[in-house]
């Protein structure tokens, strides 16, 4: 496998914002409610209990908002990215139309926040714009309007557009009021506000074990016990029916300084789709170094594509379409998306408040997930606790989806099971070069760093046992089958897996 050649993945939201660390967790705990995860799902709801009077314990494994919150766009929007009119389809008019009007509400809440608290985050309203790069995708646009006004929201269609939308090809359904912000300085701002003595946040404490019938959450430091469990981890840790209904995703993103940058950006402030050749997200970005242009594409099944080249892709797209010269930031991020469409918000069967199946619209969906909890858990009525809650039946038009996304998963499972691959010694690794080796009789993660150390462990993931492959781009193990990722030394980064991969000698 061949060794990255790109510089450091950072995403630009972690280049761009400051950070008061929060402790880690060095005692035993109790709280009323122990949420695990501090992305916008789980900071939200800690402050929302903590507004309510609950006592509230936040563990983080790594730094608040530095899991896919940090690494996504800071788009704020009603439609979804799969589409209103496949809601429609699938689900019902009906159901698409509550999916705007509570996204609707998440984004209510976020500017309230915003300018209640008085945080300094680029929040802004603009329009959504989505359009057609080639003809064949221009019903797509066509079939959106029509869900978005039959969803009561008041998008029109623009027959003309001037520079610097140069690639849209037919009408492009506008939508007003939308809105973006800088989803890092948000989140660590609210988590600010949240502290307080009933509502502790610690960072790096990862949860090591969670036994949901005791209430407990175990981390190499102390262990918590509390009345409620939340897992605001993006998918849920440990295994859980969910999983198999969920396609993780990777998404590949950069930003670029706008040359020359003047007082009038030359990106106009809004959301801009294009769907067709390249289905792409396009914004603009103003900081105190200047504008950026943030260009997100290449979604792929995690694990089973080539890092470096969905990367290199999207920059020769960022190159052509949109004249992007240096680029400055380069990242990827994780989405788990629902076979049926609708995320998976509430108590589940064994006992934990969970928040998953966003796709790439979790910012409004963690929002909302965050009001929906807090509700549960305080024992009142919410009005989308039923439309989106995890035990849910999905309707038949819509199995058939669900049965053909898991078909990947199935067969990534029987097949790095049972496929032998081409060894290698470990002691050919150059420097930056990964590979899965045999030896012995053993299969082998193998990575030699830039300073020559190898590390290995076993290529078998921890959660259900799928072998995992080298992501060359951003120097991880991934797991095709549910999305868990592992640095070289087998720390987990991400997804359902509690425990490292193991390390071998
Ligand atoms: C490329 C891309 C761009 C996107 N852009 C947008 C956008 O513009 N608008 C939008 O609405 N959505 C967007 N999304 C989706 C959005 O980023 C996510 O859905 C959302 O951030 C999920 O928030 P979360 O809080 O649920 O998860 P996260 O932000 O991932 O937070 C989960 C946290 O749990 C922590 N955690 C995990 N395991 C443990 C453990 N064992 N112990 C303790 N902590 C743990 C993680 O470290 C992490 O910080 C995008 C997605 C992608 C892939
Ligand atoms: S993430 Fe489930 S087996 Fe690896």
């Amino acid at each position: 496998m061949p060794g990255s050649r790109l510089p450091a993945m950072l995403p630009i939201w972690l280049g761009t914002a400051t950070h008061e660390p929060f402790a880690p967790l060095e005692a035993d705990a109790e709280a009323e409610v122990a949420i695990v995860g501090g992305g916008i799902t789980g900071v939200t709801l800690a402050l929302l209990l903590a507004e309510a009077g609950l006592s509230v314990l936040l563990l983080e494994a790594h730094s608040i908002g530095g899991g896919s919150t940090g690494h996504s766009t800071g788009n704020l929007y009603q439609l979804v990215s799969g589409g209103l009119h496949a809601l429609a389809q699938h689900w019902s008019p009906e159901v698409a139309r509550a999916v705007a009007q509570s996204r609707g509400e998440a984004i209510d809440l976020i500017e309230r926040n915003i300018h209640q608290h008085g945080i300094a985050c680029g929040f802004r309203r603009c329009a959504l714009h989505w359009y057609a790069d080639i003809a064949h995708a221009q019903p797509f646009i066509e079939h959106e309007f029509h869900a978005a006004r039959q969803a009561g929201l008041p998008a029109h269609l623009a027959s003309e557009w001037d520079e610097p939308l140069t690639t849209a090809v037919g009408p492009i359904l506008v939508l007003p009021q939308q809105a973006q912000f800088h989803p890092l300085l948000y989140v660590r701002s609210l988590a600010q506000l949240a502290a307080r003595p009933r509502c502790r946040l610690f960072e790096q404490s990862p949860v090591l074990h969670i036994d949901l019938e005791r209430r407990t959450l175990a981390t190499a430091h102390g262990t918590v016990h509390a009345h409620h469990v939340v897992l605001a981890t993006h998918t849920p840790k440990g295994m859980h029916g969910v999983q198999a209904e969920m396609l993780p995703q990777r998404e590949y993103a950069l930003a670029s300084l706008v040359e020359h940058a003047t007082d009038t950006p030359s990106w106009p402030p809004g959301i801009y789709w294009g769907h067709g050749v390249d289905r792409h997200s396009v914004r603009q970005l103003q900081t105190a170094q200047g504008d950026y242009l943030i260009v997100v594409g290449e979604a792929v099944k995690t694990a089973q594509h080539t890092a470096s080249e969905c990367m290199d892709r999207l920059e020769e797209l960022a190159r052509r379409c949109f004249g992007v010269q240096r680029v400055a930031y380069r990242w990827s991020a994780q989405s788990y998306r629902a076979a049926d469409g609708l995320p998976y918000i509430g108590r589940s069967g064994n006992g934990a408040y969970i928040a998953t199946g966003f796709g790439a619209d979790g910012l409004s969906y963690g929002t909302l997930a965050a009001m929906i909890l807090a509700d549960q858990i305080r024992g009142q009525a919410n009005p989308w606790s039923e439309l989106y809650r995890p035990d849910r039946v999905t309707p038949l038009k819509s199995a058939r989806l669900v049965m053909e996304e898991t078909v990947g998963t199935a067969t990534a499972f029987v097949e790095d099971r049972l496929t032998r691959r081409p060894g290698r010694r470990a002691d050919d690794l150059a420097p930056g070069q990964a590979a899965i080796l045999k030896s012995e009789g053993d299969t082998l993660a193998a990575y030699r760093d830039g300073g020559g150390e190898l590390f290995v462990v076993s290529p078998v993931c921890t959660h259900m046992k799928c072998m995992v492959r080298w992501n060359d781009a951003e120097r991880s193990w991934d797991c095709p089958c549910h999305g868990s990722r592992f640095a070289p030394d087998g720390t987990v980064i991400e997804g359902p897996a509690l425990e490292p991969l193991k390390r071998l000698r």
